[in-house]
């Protein structure tokens, strides 16, 4: 469960010292802390600059840099640079290099080209972060560390090599008690997959066909943990050598790679990069419409889905790291924010409880990869719209005088990384896409105005009024546990409880351990291609439908119109038996709503609302502007020109 965390929120900036003369820093320096900046984030990507050569360190820029920061009054958040291994490091130990699916070494020339598995690339990030901890860890400005920068980006993440593959065998020999075990669980009799030694494992790639679910599944997993341990190599010393300092790690948007719960753990804090209109044009899962309607704005649910999933992964404490100034680069198209909208997004993610707003960067930079990337000041050094925007950002915090608590919100929606990759492994329809499932319970409950957490499916669920459970494939027997446990209404979505711990149909069928709340099974699924659409009493399902058999009565049900149950409701418990359409989910999330005392609130399109504490914070990501006195009656307006919100706008009210 989410602690209530309480703070005044502060805003950053990433900022790589490295690119610009020396003499220019002070004078960034001071232009941030004009700005109304607290935070700067330095050193990721400097390798080698660090060590230009093997065991040559050359730290005294970097000490000037933080004492030129630390001189303006700014706080440091300082990098571990081990995303960008320099040429001399990759030429003497090459098989460091990941291999992709397909067997292919990357190479050398651009960053994050190293295999999670290579113990020897894992010393050296240890050696390296030892020294810069031994060096920097007491310095004034110095405040929090960021391990690395997006673990797994440029799908980084699964390598094909021999390390991995090495060190995926001694993951499988320490979990499976012998390999008769692990052939039995996998069910490697079929097409005689049987292996006679742990020895013989093969990874899961170039096979002629698919290679075996269960493999894959225990692949990803390894992967994942992977990650985490070359995470908590470098927690530990930061731990040792630089104690009371919190420590940070720059997670991705729509990124499911490795357990995020997992890592987290180890972190203080979790952040994550903010690209809201980046990451909408990579989306497949959007429609083109919804892409023009949103171009210069981003999808009104994406930011604050990962702001309240990163948010759960470490007790609450949460920062975004990197926040879209204006165009990208990196996207297939890159258009630029409406003005308005970087000052919107700091807005929600703060509503959300972040810590630290950082843009990135200060200065866009004239030369190499990301030379088309706007920051918050042009390459020629004059301000940009984002610099304006984030000054207005930090006055209006000064003048509220606000201190963010999150608290407990009404609404939990539980997200499994497991079950993702289960889903992701056997889709079985080809756009069957589980965190586009999950957005669209976390965007249905977000139009009806209700604030969410979003939890892991071990969490105690106890303080939810209302829990939404889209993608839970695999229920542990710690998820049973509270989702037994709770009488809070509960919906679960198609396919939920249809997969073992190793990605094998349940002995009594779908919806497995979840029979013992739900009594129902489910006796065939089918996937429809796009365009077939199903009617159902109050919306229609869509990509995927199963037919059910009912146990008992149901005490409510919506049928399709050639009047089987889709959503059934026995009790508390709810079970959704086909992708809902945003009518249906609207209807039934409503409904269970106001049966559990959670007000909703009729918004206009466009318009969000997030619950923060005693405030009430609402954003417009539509064009026009939204009339919102049906909703704003007694509360006092604190932010915002009446009960009118702008395109763009942020209106702040006391709680009703
Ligand atoms: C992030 C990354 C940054 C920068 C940025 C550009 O993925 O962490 O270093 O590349 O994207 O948008």
């Amino acid at each position: 469960m989410n602690k209530t965390a309480t703070r005044q929120p502060k805003l950053g900036v990433c900022y790589y010292p490295e690119h610009w003369p020396e003499s220019e820093w002070a004078d960034h320096a001071r232009q941030m802390a004009d700005i109304g900046l607290s935070y700067v984030r330095i050193g990721e990507f400097a390798w080698s600059r660090l060590e230009p050569n093997p065991g040559q360190y050359e730290f005294d820029w970097l000490e000037r840099s933080m004492d030129v920061l630390g001189n303006a009054g700014l706080q440091v958040v300082l990098g571990t640079p081990t995303a960008t291994p320099p040429k001399w490091l990759c030429d003497q130990m090459p098989d460091m290099f990941a291999i992709d699916e397909e067997g292919r070494r990357l190479g050398f020339g651009s960053r994050r080209h190293y295999d999670f598995s290579h113990v020897g690339f894992r010393d050296e990030c240890a050696r390296i972060v030892t020294k810069l901890a031994e060096r920097f860890g007491h310095h004034s400005a110095l405040t929090v560390w960021q391990t690395d920068n997006e673990y797994g980006c440029h799908n980084t993440t699964y390598s094909y090599s021999p390390v991995a593959l090495a060190a995926f065998r001694n993951w499988l020999a320490k979990k499976y008690d012998s390999i008769a075990d692990l052939n039995r669980l996998w069910g490697n009799v079929f097409w005689s997959m049987e292996y006679r030694s742990f020895d013989d494992i093969e990874l899961p790639n170039l096979t002629p066909a698919e290679a075996n679910p269960s493999h894959r599944l225990d692949f990803l997993r390894f992967s994942s943990d992977q990650v985490v341990l070359f995470n908590r190599v470098q927690v530990g010393i930061l731990r040792k050598l630089s104690p009371g300092h919190d420590i940070v790690h720059n997670f991705m948007g729509a990124f499911v790679e490795f357990d995020h719960f997992d890592v987290g753990r180890d972190l203080d804090i979790s952040s994550w990069d903010s690209y809201p209109l980046g990451s909408m044009e990579r989306r497949v899962d959007v429609s083109d419409d919804h892409k023009s309607k949103y171009l210069n704005q981003g999808d009104p649910d994406f930011q604050a889905f990962h702001h309240d999933l990163y948010r759960g992964t470490s007790n609450s404490r949460w920062w975004v790291m990197e926040q879209q100034p204006g165009p990208v680069n990196w996207a297939d198209w890159n258009p630029a924010p409406l003005p308005g909208m970087v000052r919107l997004w700091s807005w929600e993610a703060i509503a959300h409880g972040a810590e630290v707003v950082s843009y990135f960067r200060w200065r866009q930079a004239p030369f190499a990869q990301e030379q088309m990337h706007a920051g918050l000041t042009r390459p020629d050094g004059s301000p940009d719209i984002a610099s304006v925007e984030a000054a207005q950002v930090a006055r209006e915090i000064a003048a509220l005088d606000l201190n963010v608590e999150t608290g407990v919100a009404d609404v939990a929606l539980v997200l499994d990384y497991n079950s993702i990759w289960m889903s992701n492994i056997q889709p079985q329809g080809k756009d069957f896409d589980p965190i586009a499932i999950c957005l669209a319970f976390y965007s249905a409950a977000r139009k009806l105005g209700l604030s969410l957490d979003i939890v892991s499916s071990d969490e105690d669920l106890s303080a939810y009024r209302l829990i939404l459970v889209p993608n839970l494939l695999h229920v542990t027997d710690s998820a049973l546990g509270s989702l037994a446990k709770t009488e809070s209404l509960t919906v679960f979505g198609p396919r939920s409880g249809s997969k073992t711990h190793h990605l094998t149909i349940p002995d009594a069928l779908a919806p497995g351990p979840l029979s013992a709340l739900l009594p129902i099974r489910v006796e065939r699924v089918e996937s429809l291609r796009p365009g077939i659409e199903i009617a159902v009493e109050g919306g229609s399902v869509s990509k995927w439908r199963e037919h059910l058999q009912l146990l008992s009565k149901p005490d409510q049900q919506r049928c399709a119109d050639d009047g089987t149950p889709i959503a059934v409701r026995y009790g508390s418990r709810t079970y959704i038996a086909g992708w809902p359409d945003d009518a249906l989910l609207s209807a039934v999330l409503t409904n269970l709503a106001h049966a559990a005392g959670v007000p909703t609130h009729a918004l206009p399109d466009g318009v969000r609302l997030r619950k923060m504490g005693d405030k009430w914070v609402f954003v417009n990501y539509g064009r026009s502007e939204q009339d919102l006195s049906h909703i704003i009656k007694q509360q006092q307006i604190l932010m915002g020109d009446g009960p009118v919100i702008p395109c763009a706008g942020v209106l702040i009210t006391t709680a009703a």
